[in-house]
């Protein structure tokens, strides 16, 4: 059997970084991730997702639709706060967004499809791990927000699972405490 120690350490080194700045990743490295995203489990093969690239001047367009869906679910929030979410797009020299591409009605629950989604997610997060950037896992109201989908291009069924915010780490940042795994495991038995 093929044994992969360096993907054990990725794995096992892993953690989220909010802060981060470029150089953005490559074309080829961005590609990485993408490949790494489709070997998520798949049941049925339906290809559950779809990733929605955000860089360059995309970050500005996106950073106004943070800010107008702040300002439309709180029409009266403090000018500082509508530009405190125009920022966030701007964190990171790349998002990726991950939608759960859903097929309601399917011999295939939609919660195996939206399942298949959070892997590939995690294999983005993974991947760029792996290759010297750090990521961040976001969501937020805009994630739940139907106007905001609306702009981006998602619509029911299909489900946004989250903002992958990916650069280089702008400054250090500790990794952070893990619980010991036996805490949340049993050995099953009947
Ligand atoms: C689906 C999902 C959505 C998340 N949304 C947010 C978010 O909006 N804001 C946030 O600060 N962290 C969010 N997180 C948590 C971070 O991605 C991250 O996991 C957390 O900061 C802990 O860091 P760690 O990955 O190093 O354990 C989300 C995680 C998941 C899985």
């Amino acid at each position: 059997m093929t044994e992969h120690p360096d993907a054990l350490t990725t794995l096992l080194s892993r953690y989220s970084t909010a802060e981060l700045s470029g150089p953005e990743p490559t074309d080829s490295e961005l590609r990485h991730m993408l490949e790494a995203a489709v070997r998520a489990p798949d049941h049925g093969k339906l290809r559950p997702w779809r990733f929605l690239v955000v860089r360059g001047g995309a970050r500005l367009e996106l950073a106004q639709l943070y800010a107008e869906a702040a300002l439309r679910r709180e029409p009266g929030a403090a000018p500082d706060k509508i530009e405190k979410e125009r920022a966030k797009p701007m964190r990171s020299p790349l998002t990726i967004g991950v939608v759960a591409k859903v097929t309601e009605n399917h011999k295939i629950p939609v919660v195996e499809q939206v399942l298949s989604g959070g892997a590939a997610a995690m294999n983005i997060l993974n991947a760029a791990w792996a290759m010297g950037f750090a990521a961040k896992w976001v969501t937020g109201a805009n994630a739940y927000d139907p106007m905001f989908l609306q702009a981006l291009g998602v619509s029911a069924p299909d489900q946004l699972l989250g903002f992958l915010q990916i650069g280089r780490p702008a400054g250090t940042v500790p990794a952070p405490e893990r619980p010991d795994p036996g805490q949340f495991t049993t050995e099953w038995h009947r």
